[in-house]
């Protein structure tokens, strides 16, 4: 009950412009964050519909329930998940339930369409194809992925195997695979819910994108390395950098925000991370040379952005350009900041936006600003690169990877240079999936074809000049 009072709280909030509703899905103190987001944001998408329904069956009067009460009941009952709550908000939604059903099924008759998502303006529809799968990150801290894979074949999934294309990953009920590219990502159906599942209420696995999994996987700090997560809440991020961790080493997380980092504690605690030491500090105040950053190697920067890769905060009309300017700023302060640690290698910086100017724009003036750090080449078998020349970077976006809109770069210092080719190696030698087999290899031994991610290309994508002859020592 208490998940639809909240989403009804926020959206009257949101009608009533106090505040975006990312910000006021985290102010709400309810404790399934990602729940909440998920109803708020469907039954606003849905609410030109949901408010013809109630408007026609007259539920309002017949039931005395709020507006925005009556919105998220009827989106989840009709076209949701169904129900989950009990007592008097349920005897009364399964009373109406026949009428309601009725109505929804006339509209479509009328409009001669037979989905629900073609009941929506144009605007507000996803396009065929694109519902995200649900992606399930195995929590090694606390399992592994055998151990899950076999929980949920008992429990009436039926396990398909690895996938080896995108398409893979579009799968029927209670079908499941291994991700292409990710060891310890599960992938399901868009519908499949696991909120109130074993493994999930136990911390064995933990509901997360898969562009989200990028940062934490690219940066791969060894077990036992000192890590700062700058900007950290709600925590998944950290907690999956716990796990590569084997939970050794020191996670410093930072965050500004109280209540996301309440919530934070409470998933890290469920994801059995111990390596943490969570502050509530802006990360702009820390001071890099105090003792106990000292051995601090790794930064994963994933700051506030404008959220425009989120699906269903996707903003099809122009952005607004004052804001951006100013996320822009704040970014790239961070990124100068997360440089300042004296013993820093690598960097890793992410945003959920898709605009270039929170991206490719913000690496662009923090390379020209610190000439000492480099990109790295990653994963040349991922499909969606940054916009050139930063074709080291990687972007995600639902219709080329099935995931959230994402940005991801990783920085290292030039004196880690060799560091990053080895992995670039690496990551040839892995398999291939997105790639023909065929095609990856005639990139990785052509060293002319011009989409193999360079190693040797310079942030501004010339070649580095041919290393001068060391003069000789007297
Ligand atoms: C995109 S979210 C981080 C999501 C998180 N990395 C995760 O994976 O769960 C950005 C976070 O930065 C925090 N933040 C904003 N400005 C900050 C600052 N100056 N110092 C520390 N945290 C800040 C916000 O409160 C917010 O929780």
């Amino acid at each position: 009950m208490a998940l639809y009072v909240k989403a009804a709280e926020v959206l009257e909030k949101a009608e009533r412009k106090q505040g975006a509703l990312k910000t006021l899905v985290y102010d709400s103190k309810f404790k399934n964050i990602k729940q909440l987001f998920a109803l708020v944001c469907e039954t606003q998408r849905f609410s030109s519909v949901l408010l013809d329904i109630i408007e026609s069956t007259k539920l309002l009067k017949q039931t005395k329930l709020k507006l925005h009460l009556a919105q998220v009941l009827v989106y989840d009952l009709l076209m949701g998940q169904g129900l989950k709550c009990g007592g008097s908000f349920k005897t009364t939604m399964m009373k109406h339930r026949p009428r309601l059903q009725a109505e929804l099924a006339r509209m479509k008759v009328k409009r001669k369409v037979s989905r629900n998502e073609d009941l929506l303006p144009a605007e507000a529809q996803l396009p065929s194809g694109e519902q995200l799968p649900r992606y399930v990150r195995v929590n090694t801290l606390k399992t592994t992925v055998e151990d899950v894979v076999d929980y949920l074949k008992r429990d009436g999934y039926t396990y398909q195997g690895q996938a080896s294309r995108l398409d893979d990953l579009t799968l029927k009920e209670k079908s499941f695979v291994k991700d292409l590219l990710l060891p310890e990502l599960l992938v399901f159906s868009s519908k499949t819910d696991f909120h109130d599942h074993f493994l999930y209420k136990a911390g064995h696995i933990i509901l997360q994108d898969k562009a989200s999994c990028l940062p934490a996987y690219l940066l791969k700090p060894p077990s036992g390395s000192h890590v700062i997560d700058a900007c950290a809440a709600p925590g998944n991020k950290t907690s999956h950098l716990a796990a590569i961790m084997k939970n050794k080493g020191k996670l410093f997380a930072f965050d500004l925000d109280a209540k996301r980092l309440a919530t934070m504690s409470t998933l890290l605690l469920r994801a059995g991370v111990t390596c943490q030491q969570l502050a509530h500090q802006d990360f702009l105040k820390v001071n890099p040379d105090s003792p106990q950053y000292k051995d601090v190697e790794y930064v994963l920067l994933d700051p506030s952005c404008s959220g425009s890769g989120m699906v269903c905060l996707q903003d099809r009309s122009s952005a607004d350009q004052t804001r951006l300017a100013s996320l822009a700023a704040f970014q790239l302060r961070c990124l100068n900041h997360a440089v300042r640690f004296p013993r820093l290698k690598r960097l890793v910086y992410s945003t959920c936006s898709i605009h270039s100017q929170e991206n490719e724009e913000v690496i662009t003036a923090f390379l020209q600003q610190n000439s000492s750090f480099r990109l790295v080449p990653l994963l040349p078998q991922w499909p969606e690169r940054g916009l050139a020349p930063l074709s080291q970077c990687l972007r995600a976006s639902t219709s080329k990877t099935r995931t959230h809109g994402f940005f991801v770069a990783l920085l290292e210092k030039h004196s880690e240079a060799l560091s990053s080719t080895l992995q670039l190696a690496d990551q040839i030698r892995s398999t291939p999936f997105y790639l023909s087999k065929k095609t990856v290899a005639l990139e990785a031994s052509d060293p002319e074809d011009p989409q193999t991610p360079n190693t040797e290309d310079a942030p501004s994508g010339k070649r580095k000049r041919p290393k001068r002859k060391k003069k000789k020592m007297e």
